[in-house]
């Protein structure tokens, strides 16, 4: 292993470059240093994380079957539910306890809840924690239309006293610790994150996550490293989380040792490659990614995430769920293109069950892909009209 230079600092290094500090890899490839402090223990409040790295919440997908079948691979610290409405919550709305469920396997757990009404956002905190959330983490970087109309997700943003007084009062509220995750502001006229964080760090915040763009930015253009900086240097000693466009190890390490982040949360990466947290936290522990995953590791994968589907959410739910993710399966299993097409119209357990067994017996029908890039579906063309 050729080590050029190693990195023990926990001040931000913009202005070095990554290929500074890189190993080479058994199979050649450049993997970079990781940062030496990233081996220390954190916590999120009284939380212990066994890791720094989080998977992101993501509406539609970070189901509890997905959840539970990312951990199952290793290396996961944190995972977030998908954003929850508070009024539905209170309103005992069915399709707002699926979103939030968890279970005892599923810890540490951030349940994520959005509105902008105190009251109700208190009340829907306080239910949570009684549901099991390990923390509950509030969204205030949502730019959905229905979400921001109603004063919720990104809007949020615009009146920072606003903002900081209703987190407060769900801090008040509950004796979980109390997280935010937030873009940097709502355009680039108003990049009030940093502000934000620091107010939030003084009412007893446990932490604050930063998706690296603005709400007008949407999902355009490369996440703004230098605003996630901005951010860990507006606070004292609140963990900041880094988030945006982390997909392979010198993204993670970039995203280190650029904003001086404490954590990683990764969301459409690990969408792409399910087996990401573990190869990061080797990463983390060793300086190597350590094995790929083989092709028998990504079908159990597959089949976990859809029986668990199916235990929790019932035939009908599971198979539309599951076709969504199918192609992504399919770059990553390799598994043959005719067998793939049989699981398009996907419609029931058995099929899949039978469909499974023909790709476990047929194996690949290419070389297993090392760096994943799925397209993970995100709205586009104006912001005002997502
Ligand atoms: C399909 C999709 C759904 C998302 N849903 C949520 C959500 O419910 N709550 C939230 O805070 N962020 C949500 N996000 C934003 C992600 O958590 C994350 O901030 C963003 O995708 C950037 O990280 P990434 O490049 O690692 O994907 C969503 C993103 C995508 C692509």
């Amino acid at each position: 292993m050729l080590v050029l230079h190693e990195s023990n600092t926990l001040a931000p290094e913009s202005s070095r470059s990554i290929m500074d500090s890189v190993n080479t890899s058994a199979q050649d490839q450049i993997v970079p240093v990781p940062p030496a402090r990233i081996q220390e223990p954190l916590q999120i409040g009284n939380v212990p994380v066994p890791t720094r790295f989080f998977l992101a919440p993501m509406a539609g997908y970070t189901s509890m079957a997905f959840r539970l079948a990312v951990r199952e691979n290793g290396g996961l610290g944190l995972v977030t539910t998908d954003l929850v409405n508070a009024r539905s919550l209170i309103e005992n709305r069915r399709r707002a306890f699926e979103l939030s469920e968890t279970c005892p396997e599923d810890r540490p757990v951030a349940i994520q809840l959005y509105g902008h009404q105190p009251v109700e956002m208190c009340e829907a905190a306080r239910r949570m924690v009684g549901s099991g959330a390990s923390i509950i983490d509030i969204n205030m970087g949502c730019p959905v239309r229905k979400v921001v109309r109603s004063g919720g997700g990104s809007a949020l943003m615009c009146d920072t006293m606003n903002a900081t007084q209703l987190v407060e009062s769900i801090v008040k509220a509950v004796n979980v610790p109390v997280t935010v995750k937030m873009r940097l502001g709502w355009d680039d006229q108003t990049p009030t994150a940093p502000e934000l964080s620091r107010s939030f760090e003084g009412i007893g915040v446990a932490a604050v996550i930063i998706h690296g763009r603005t709400r007008a930015q949407g999902f355009k253009g490369n996440v703004d490293l230098e605003g996630i900086q901005r951010v860990v240097e507006a606070v004292d000693r609140m963990p900041i989380v880094g988030n945006g466009d982390v997909r392979t190890l010198a993204d993670a390490d970039r995203m280190f040792r650029v904003t001086g982040c404490a954590a990683i949360s990764i969301g459409r990466g690990a969408l792409a490659n399910p087996f990401f947290f573990q190869q990061l936290d080797h990463w983390a522990r060793t300086g190597q990614p350590g094995p790929e995953p083989s092709f028998e590791q990504r079908v159990y994968m597959m089949e976990r995430h859809f029986h668990g589907l199916l235990e929790r959410r019932g035939q009908h739910y599971a198979c539309l769920q599951f076709r969504k993710t199918l192609k992504w399966y399919m770059n990553f299993t390799r598994m043959p293109k005719p067998l793939y097409l049989s699981l398009i119209n996907l419609s029931s357990g058995e099929v899949f069950d039978e469909v499974l067994a023909e790709i476990k017996a047929s194996g690949p029908s290419g070389e297993l892909p090392s760096q994943f890039d799925a397209h993970i579906p995100v709205p586009s063309g104006p912001i005002d009209k997502w």
